[in-house]
């Protein structure tokens, strides 16, 4: 059982900035706890189950974050972006102060589920081709798909090098990646079911069997889906890292 915690340790763990500043809010009495206006920060609470308000709205207390985003096009996984605004300018500030990033990447023109936690454990567990976590994508193609291209895709191809700036430098072995699932949804729709998160990995198997992405989208990661009323851009709490992997 936790032992209960001071109001003000219990903001500056959820990311509300120093332990001054959390004292400094509810001494303000911008803090409710149950509906109250709390204002002595040394006020104890347990944290088991406990929801607070800052500023008229309303937080629960979580040991690790986890969410999920609606990932918009034009925005990069990134801490530090280069030529558009990072994923983390979606997330309030509490989240992003108590250090939460995303679970792998997205293109900046990738849209679709993007997971994000400060548990870094999590992050490498549910990364890592070990734990086998599905991932699913759609994506528009430029050419009509066809059946050959499913079977390759699901036999494995070997993918392109990414464009290099040093030709001829850096040459690895080439990578070689399968897809756990491929199904042609429409002419040119592509459903693919992938394990691994290598770099730009669905454009580069699709190009590897002569077609090109147009568009690509994520409406699934582990056993958890984007729900449908998740606006591009809105992000929404996830209750156990239990809902990702399905048990
Ligand atoms: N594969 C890609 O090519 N891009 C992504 O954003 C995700 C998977």
């Amino acid at each position: 059982m936790p032992k209960p915690q001071r109001l003000d340790q219990i903001l500056f763990s959820q990311g509300f900035g120093t332990r001054r500043l959390c004292a400094g809010l509810i001494a303000h009495g911008e803090v409710k706890v149950g509906g109250e206006v709390v204002d002595e920060p040394w006020a104890e609470f347990d944290t088991a189950g406990l929801t607070f308000e800052v500023a008229g709205q309303v937080w629960p207390y979580v040991d690790k974050a986890l969410v999920l985003l609606h990932k918009p096009a034009g925005y990069e996984c990134s801490q530090k972006p280069k030529h558009h605004p990072s994923v983390m300018s979606l997330l309030p500030a509490p989240l992003r102060e108590r250090g939460v990033q995303p679970i792998g990447r997205l293109d900046e023109d990738t849209t679709g589920l993007l997971l994000m936690t400060d548990d870094g454990t999590l992050i490498h567990q549910l990364t890592s081709p070990k734990h086998h976590v599905p991932k699913v994508y759609e994506a528009r193609c430029k050419h009509p798909l066809t059946g050959a291209m499913v079977e390759q895709l699901l036999a494995g191809v070997e993918l392109k090098e990414p464009e290099s700036k040093t030709p001829g430098k850096f040459q690895r072995p080439p990578e070689v990646s399968k897809a756990e699932g491929a199904e042609i949804v429409d002419e040119t729709l592509l459903r693919l079911t992938l394990i691994e998160g290598k770099y730009h990995q669905v454009k580069r198997m699709v190009a590897a069997v002569g077609n090109r992405v147009e568009a690509l989208h994520r409406p699934q990661f582990g056993a958890l889906t984007l729900p449908a009323d998740l606006a591009p851009g809105q992000w929404r709490w996830v209750a156990s890292p239990a809902d990702v992997w399905g048990q």
